[in-house]
């Protein structure tokens, strides 16, 4: 089991002024940065991002929220990084999601859901190298 995971506040939470509030529920449960970055994502950079998603109905609605404001990438890491990070988060649509959840909180929709995290082991790794080169994280 890898203990790495991959966040991305997203461009709603950025815009509410949140950032400070959602690293420091990261950071209270246990986790530790090792990179973190504010960038506004291209349209070919979000849709290599969720290449995985390009044949979903949602893809097309994804890319265009992604690229709506600047969003901060964290490399994290924690033991059982990947299911405690979702833990951490909530569900994909807030209103599913457990009170005190980040997607809670600060969520407002299934696209606008506050924060990202990696889905699994494999796809943490590759999103990980997505936004920060190794010589780059602590
Ligand atoms: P995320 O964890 O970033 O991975 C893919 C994203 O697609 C997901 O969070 C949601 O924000 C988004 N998503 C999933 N389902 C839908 C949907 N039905 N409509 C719009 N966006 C969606």
């Amino acid at each position: 089991m890898s203990n790495k995971t991959l966040a991305i506040i997203k461009p709603d939470a950025v815009g509410k002024n949140v950032i400070g509030e959602i690293v420091a529920k990261i950071t209270s449960a246990g986790f530790k940065v090792n990179g973190l970055r504010l960038i506004k994502l291209s349209a070919e950079q979000a849709g290599m991002f969720y290449e995985i998603h390009k044949d979903r109905p949602f893809y097309g609605e994804l890319i265009e929220y992604m690229t709506s404001g600047p969003v901060v990438p964290l490399a994290l890491t924690k033991e059982n990084a990947v299911a405690d990070f979702r833990a951490l988060i909530g569900a994909t649509n807030p209103e599913e999601a457990e009170a005190g959840t980040i997607r809670k909180l600060y969520g407002d929709s299934i696209a606008a859901n506050a924060i990202h995290g990696s889905d699994s082991d494999e796809n943490a790794a590759n999103e990980i190298s997505f936004f920060f080169r190794s010589n780059e994280l602590v």
